[in-house]
């Protein structure tokens, strides 16, 4: 049986998410705005949600239809195959729903009247007057945009950037997706290349290289939505987590350096490395400068503070000034990503860069500076 599958992702990480997803060896693949869609096997449910670093949740697609009315909503709901999915004691909250430029613009209503589709259908095909809903979760997303209507189910549950590695959240550290998006976009050759975060905080650029690095897939300590359906097997999702750690290969050479000048910081970056089950990232306390690594080529990803707190404009322009005149002296030959939200970095920095792009880290606008 194929399934069509969404996979969201942060807006400008759409087509590295595709080139994920061929080499998961599915060809029929769709770039969207934050989405890729997919159409795959049903166990392709199992390895996405286990496999791809640069997916927020993966969902199946259950009807894509127009409506311009109420009725037409409930009618076309109600014709889709929800009982090859949905048992009679699992849950379906119709938890999300989107209208974009469209007649039925009511998001409450919609996700009311979808709900109303879904229990009078199962409740005719199962004999049932009541459901319990005490079960497996599908949580049901309903999504209108210019009056097309796409119904899909969430088979992840929490989202994917919730690898399972994180000990301590007090440092606000990058969102894991996004964390594996900049070293996607970085194009970092592990096998090549040293990768130096010299900000590393709670090092959470450190621990997505190096999954990367030794091919473990981030989702492979973690549970998820769909384990529970009816639709998959526990030989299917145990299949899936087979395969992953087959691939896994603990001897990769990488060379993977950190710092942050926060001694807790570092200690929350050594926990979660040991958590994550990653070897051979070299972590201390240090100020940036301090931080020299000899090997002639590298690549700098790194994600230095914005200064988003009033009064700390001064401190930033000075710490960007001397971060930039540090690289210049040291590793004029390295390739320097850089992730901020200040919007005059360049200046401060001292250099123009090659390229920028837009990426939204936890609703903060920041650009993703790119030398070379
Ligand atoms: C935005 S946070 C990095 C968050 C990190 N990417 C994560 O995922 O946890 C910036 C970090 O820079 C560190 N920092 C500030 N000034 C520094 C300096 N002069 N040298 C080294 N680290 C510094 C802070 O301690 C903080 O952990």
């Amino acid at each position: 049986m194929t399934v069509t599958l969404i996979a969201t992702t942060t807006m400008g990480f759409e087509s590295g998410l595709a080139r994920e997803i061929r080499a998961l060896g599915i060809e029929d693949v769709q770039v969207d705005n934050g989405k890729v869609s997919f159409v795959g096997q049903l166990t392709d449910i199992c390895r996405a949600n286990i496999h791809l670093r640069l997916a927020g949740r993966i969902y199946v697609q259950m009807a894509a239809f127009e409506a311009k009315s109420f009725d037409q909503l409930y009618e076309q709901a109600l014709l889709v195959a929800w009982e090859d999915w949905i048992g009679p004691e699992d849950q379906c909250p119709v938890a999300q729903a989107t209208s974009l430029k469209s007649t039925l613009f009511s998001r409450s209503d919609c996700q009311a009247i979808v709900k109303k589709a879904i229990v009078d259908r199962l409740a005719r095909v199962y004999g049932r007057a009541n459901l319990p809903e005490t079960g497996a979760m599908l949580p049901v997303r309903v999504q209108i945009n210019r009056d097309q209507v796409l119904l899909s189910i969430d088979s992840s549950g929490s989202g994917l950037n919730k690898r399972g590695y994180r000990v301590r959240t007090d440092q606000a550290p990058l969102r894991e997706t996004l964390a594996a998006g900049l070293i996607d976009i970085a194009r970092w050759y592990p096998e090549k290349e040293t990768l130096l975060d010299p900000f590393c905080g709670s090092g959470t650029l450190l621990i997505e290289a190096a999954l990367k690095a030794k091919h473990i897939a981030p989702g492979l300590n973690r549970a998820f939505n769909a384990e529970a359906w009816k639709m998959l097997s526990r030989k299917d999702w145990d299949q899936a987590r087979e395969q992953a750690r087959d691939l896994i290969d603990m001897d990769a050479t990488c060379e993977i350096i950190g710092s942050d000048i926060n001694e807790r910081a570092v200690q929350t970056a050594k926990a979660s490395l040991k958590a994550a089950g990653v070897t051979g990232v070299t972590v201390r306390t240090a100020p940036f400068q301090e931080t020299l690594v000899t090997a002639d080529r590298g690549k700098i990803i790194t994600n230095p503070p914005y200064g988003e707190r009033l009064g700390e404009k001064d401190e930033i322009e000075a710490l960007y000034g001397a971060f930039g005149a540090h690289l210049r002296e040291h590793y004029a030959h390295w390739r320097t990503y850089i992730l901020t939200s200040f919007d005059e970095f360049e200046d401060c920095f001292g250099q123009k860069a090659r390229k920028n792009r837009k990426v939204f880290n936890g609703g903060i606008e920041c650009r993703f500076y790119q030398y070379y």
